[in-house]
């Protein structure tokens, strides 16, 4: 594997950013998986003022960054990450008649049940779903037939060219677990957004709420992954697909898919990025020759990896 040089302007990082600035950092740990290596560099944000002019001074440096928030849909390299960390906590929530509104790193399951305590419905699907609301909205999280294209009203984004700016579903471009943002890394960042809610009893809330997550425990497995690997190509299942291939239960060091779901790669303790890849691209090749289906990652590759094809 390729390791690149270390190339950040360490002087000027330490100039724009003071105490926030934490170098070589160990940011595999704060992803779900708890897989891979140190970020060179990484900013912590508290709030979106903060996060905005964080990421301003960042496009000013012309350096590279990447925000994470729960850091549950992303696979880091054993080698680290190159570009700076922004590591978003700003996590303002205000709820209102029929909406709720929120800085980008608050918890999306958290703003669930936070309004299932307040009757509000909407976000049902969402209780279980890992990861921050920012992160939601750029990669379209979805479950139980909910999504964030369902019940998003605006989101307020930090554009490098526009500046800030409230964008309409229309502006975001929702596809499946897909958005310009996502589409288009480097060049905006969602500082904040409000989600639709309807009042409805909390029980009826809570009741679907226990469904969804009674599903989850029988279908899904529990411990350290990246939540889904792969899309699920049209018509079809992922996870299916990888059982169909035989796949199921395979293991290369101390990374496994799940013999519970195929979809799911599992973290059995301090695996290697490296063994996760290798699983990923025997799902693919093998689900390729049995199915003839490309499958697509949903999880994002941050850091150093084999060139992509
Ligand atoms: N299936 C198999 N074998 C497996 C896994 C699944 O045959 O190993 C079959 C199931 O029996 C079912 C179908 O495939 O008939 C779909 O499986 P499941 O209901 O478990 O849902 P999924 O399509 O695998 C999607 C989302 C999940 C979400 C669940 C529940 C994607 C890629 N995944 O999973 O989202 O929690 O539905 O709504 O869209 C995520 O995106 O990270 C995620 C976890």
């Amino acid at each position: 594997m390729h390791v690149s040089e270390r190339t950040l302007p360490i002087a000027a990082l330490q100039a724009a950013f003071g105490d926030r600035l934490r170098l070589d950092e160990p940011v595999g740990r704060l992803t779900s998986a708890r897989i891979g290596g140190n970020a060179d560099a990484l900013v912590g944000v508290r709030s979106a003022d903060e996060l905005a002019q964080t990421v301003e001074t960042l496009w000013q440096l012309e350096l590279p960054y990447l925000v994470m928030g729960g850091g549950s849909n992303m696979l880091v390299s054993d080698a680290g990450v190159r570009q700076v960390v922004v590591l978003n906590q700003a996590n303002k929530v205000e709820f209102h008649e029929s909406a709720v509104w929120a800085e980008s790193g608050a918890g999306l399951g958290s703003l669930a049940r936070q309004a299932a305590r307040k009757g509000l419905g909407g976000l049902e699907w969402a209780a279980g779903v890992p990861g921050t609301l920012g992160g939601a909205v750029a990669g379209n999280a979805g479950a139980h037939g909910g999504d964030m294209a369902g019940c998003l009203q605006l989101a307020t984004i930090l554009h490098h060219e526009k500046g800030r700016q409230d964008w309409t579903l229309a502006d975001l471009g929702f596809a499946y677990r897909e958005s310009w943002l996502k589409r288009n890394p480097g060049q905006a960042v969602v500082l904040s957004a409000q989600l639709a809610l309807t009042p409805r009893p909390e029980a009826e809330i809570r009741a679907e709420m226990d469904t969804f997550q009674a599903y989850r425990r029988l279908t899904q497995p529990p411990g350290a992954s990246m939540g889904s690997m792969f899309k699920n190509p049209a018509g079809n299942s992922a996870g299916r697909l990888i059982e169909q291939a035989g796949l199921k239960g395979k293991r290369i060091g101390n990374a496994q898919i799940s013999p519970l779901h195929g979809n799911f790669f599992l973290n059995l303790g301090e695996a290697r990025a490296a063994d996760v890849y290798a699983l990923i691209q025997e799902a693919r090749q093998a689900v390729l020759k049995t199915a003839g289906i490309e499958l697509e990652l949903e999880v994002q590759l941050v850091g150093e990896w084999p060139q992509q094809d």
